[in-house]
């Protein structure tokens, strides 16, 4: 590996990968097309920065994909950009289709005539980012996602992530091009957007604003911190072999209600001055998301078999250095709760939530 094109680098893991990458003595070029999930904010005080390019453009921009292809003489591809939150999915689908499936196709286009101009070297590398949601829901007694479960995507996210692994696996067998895929569970840590569960928590506990739970908040996620998911994607361009896939898991089995219970424990400890202490009087339960899968839980056997990769957080250990960074970060934040977007985007989900609660009770 010499220069990197890394997708959607200035979103919360990408922007997590790109430090690391940075750290490796790597060039990258890092193109995003700053939707309401990217920041630059994301990106200050990489390492070694002046080996850090940032393009503002969408990966289905033939054109210009081409030509930083050309230009740069990448030999790595990490496709990060995506839409990536199921909600968000649900209340509208359509750009979820045009980024993850139509943004996939598109770069996977250009990187096959980039691959074939420069002879079809075998080390370059097209490593597609991808989710265990692809892999539909868990009972209480199914064995763990590995990289052999069948795909049963349940939401429009899913499914568009579904067909961007097939899209990218088909060029492999058909065109030859050599690709690795890994599925990871859900990630959390430091650049988390606060739409997702636990950073929307933290903040809205901040606030004194309501905790919002799904459903019973039984569901069970398997939370894997970002820099561990880093680590084993730095390892899989390192080591993984051209055509494989690999799931990722931070190994814990956590309900929602409980990662939400921890984190107001975690902020009692250390916000001890807070009015809204104890912060778990905030948890309000609302209508559920339709379609929400029950259980995620992960076999790693591959990934630690083949490439020596384990999680080095705990649950417990990553979720406390989460919100001390949360803590530690309040502009970050502040900028974020700011955005109209931000603001809109909770009316509109949560709003909807507390009426269909209240038309079935
Ligand atoms: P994110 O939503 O935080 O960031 C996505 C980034 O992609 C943003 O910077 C956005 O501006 C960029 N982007 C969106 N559309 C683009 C386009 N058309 N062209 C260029 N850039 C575009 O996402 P994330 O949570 O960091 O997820 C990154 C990848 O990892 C996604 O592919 C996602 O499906 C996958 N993934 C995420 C998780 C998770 O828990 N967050 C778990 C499994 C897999
Ligand atoms: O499993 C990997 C996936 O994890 C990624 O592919 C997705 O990109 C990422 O967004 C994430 O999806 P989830 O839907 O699991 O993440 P989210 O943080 O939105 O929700 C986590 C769980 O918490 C889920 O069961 C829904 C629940 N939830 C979420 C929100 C936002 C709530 O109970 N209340 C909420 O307000």
């Amino acid at each position: 590996m010499d220069t990197l094109l890394v997708t959607g680098g200035a979103g919360f893991i990408g922007s997590n990968f790109v430090r690391l990458a940075l750290t490796q003595g790597v060039r990258v070029i890092n193109l995003d097309a700053l939707t309401y999930a990217g920041s630059l904010e994301n990106l200050k005080d990489l390492p070694n920065a002046d080996r850090h390019v940032f393009v503002h453009g969408d990966i289905c921009d033939r054109e210009l994909v081409d030509a930083l292809l050309e230009e740069h003489a990448v030999d790595t591809l990490v496709h990060f950009a995506a839409e990536t939150h199921v909600d968000r999915s649900i209340l509208g689908p359509e750009q979820f289709v045009r980024t993850n499936i139509h943004g996939t196709f598109s770069l996977l286009e250009a990187w096959k005539k980039a691959w074939i101009r420069a002879g079809e070297p075998a080390h370059w590398r097209f490593h597609h980012v991808s989710s265990d949601e692809v892999f539909g829901t868990l009972g209480p007694d199914d064995p763990p996602f590995c990289e052999t479960t069948p795909y049963a995507p349940n939401s429009p996210y899913a499914a568009s992530k579904a067909a961007s692994d097939h899209l990218v696996r088909a060029y492999g067998v058909t065109y030859g091009l050599p690709y690795t895929i890994t599925n990871c569970s859900n990630n959390y840590g430091p650049y988390q957007f606060p739409e997702k569960l636990i950073p929307l928590t933290v903040l809205n506990a901040l606030e004194g604003r309501e905790l919002p739970i799904y459903g019973d908040g039984q569901q069970i996620r398997d939370w894997l911190f970002v820099e561990d998911h880093c680590q084993a994607i730095w390892a899989v361009l390192e080591r993984g072999a051209p055509g494989r896939t690999y799931t990722v898991g931070g190994d814990n089995q956590p309900t929602n209600l409980k990662v939400v219970q921890t984190l107001c424990a975690l902020l009692d400890e250390l916000v001890p001055g807070s009015r809204y202490v104890p912060h778990a009087q905030l948890i309000h339960f609302v209508a559920d998301r339709p379609g929400h899968d029950r259980r995620y839980s992960i076999d790693v056997s591959r990934i630690g078999e083949e490439l020596g990769w384990e999680p080095s957080e705990s649950l417990a250990t990553g979720l406390r250095r989460t919100v001390q960074w949360l803590l530690e970060h309040g502009s970050w934040l502040e900028a974020i709760r700011r955005q109209p977007d931000y603001q809109n985007w909770l009316n509109r989900n949560y709003d909807q939530r507390a009426s269909q609660l209240s038309e079935g009770d």
